[in-house]
């Protein structure tokens, strides 16, 4: 299937077809999900908590998500990979924002770039925009500014904060992003906000009523069980079959299970025969 384009994002918006959207942060998932036909692969910021192992997002650097966009890219060519801008890549300055923003398209091969907050970072948006890159915006329970919000909590759960994600979410649009990623929020809320833009608007924990839905594939997969948000839908349980696989080989290697026969490359009899006999004629000196 050839790689879907913001003109394809549209046109589903329009059509009410829902973008199938999955992050990935290594060649070999990125492979699997574009076989699966996901339409949009968010490499993000959350490798920080899945495959670098800290309690937040806000340690990964972008050099890190460089790497991890160029290994996704390569897994899938033909999918269309947006990549996730850290925490302090882009809050300082404008021209740092572009020129990082850049880095991900230019260096890293990523069709588009998003980053979290709404009215606040518009300049950046609009100036990332002008620069012929194409921005995805994200509200709501943004986890770089989790502190904020006095942890890992729900927004637009008020009128008053709900309000605010829509001024926000028109602000994103208004700047020139392509689409706006919802996070936390109640589907209400984000029903409002899907209606009033008129970009694609895609939810992680969002509700039903949007464009697309997002997930961290690990979640989905069941390989991720630190924490599991009330939004996730688990669709197997993949590190409980891991840790089963992983006993069972330690258990075949002490048992000398494993390697059986068929896991041994061999060597002719003639050679064999001719290997010991040099060895009982003496060994070589590595000088000789
Ligand atoms: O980093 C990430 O995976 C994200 C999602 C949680 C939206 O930003």
């Amino acid at each position: 299937m050839p790689k879907k384009t913001v003109v394809d994002f549209m046109q589903m918006k329009k059509e009410g077809r829902k973008v199938v959207f999955l992050t990935a942060y290594d060649a070999m998932l990125a492979r699997l999900e574009e076989e699966a036909g996901v339409d949009m692969i968010l490499v993000g910021d959350s490798v920080g908590n899945t495959l670098l192992g800290y309690e937040t997002t806000l340690p990964v650097t972008m050099e890190e998500m460089l790497i991890f966009t160029r290994a996704v890219r390569r897994g899938a060519p033909n999918t269309f990979v947006i990549g996730d801008m850290p925490f302090m890549s882009y809050q300082c300055s404008i021209r740092e924002a572009v020129l990082n923003a850049g880095r991900f398209v230019k260096e890293a091969g990523a069709d588009a770039i998003k980053l979290e907050g709404g009215r606040r970072v518009a300049p950046q948006v609009k100036a990332i925009a002008e620069a012929g890159m194409l921005v995805m915006g994200h509200i709501g329970l943004t986890p770089q500014s989790a502190a904020q919000f006095g942890g890992w909590r729900a927004q637009g759960r008020d009128a008053e904060s709900a309000l605010k994600l829509l001024e926000d979410a028109v602000a994103l649009e208004e700047a020139g992003a392509f689409a706006v990623l919802v996070e936390g929020v109640p589907g209400a809320v984000t029903a409002e906000i899907t209606r009033r833009l008129s970009i694609p608007v895609y939810g992680i924990g969002a509700g039903k009523p949007c464009d697309g839905q997002l997930l961290i594939v690990y979640d989905l997969l069941g390989l991720y069980e630190v924490f599991q948000p009330k939004f996730v839908k688990r669709y197997g349980h993949l590190a409980r079959e891991v840790v089963a696989m992983l006993r069972q080989y330690a258990e075949e290697v002490r048992q000398g299970i494993f390697p059986g026969p068929e896991h041994d490359y061999g060597i002719p009899p003639d050679q064999l025969d001719r290997f010991r006999q040099a060895i009982a004629g003496g060994l070589p000196r590595s000088s000789e």
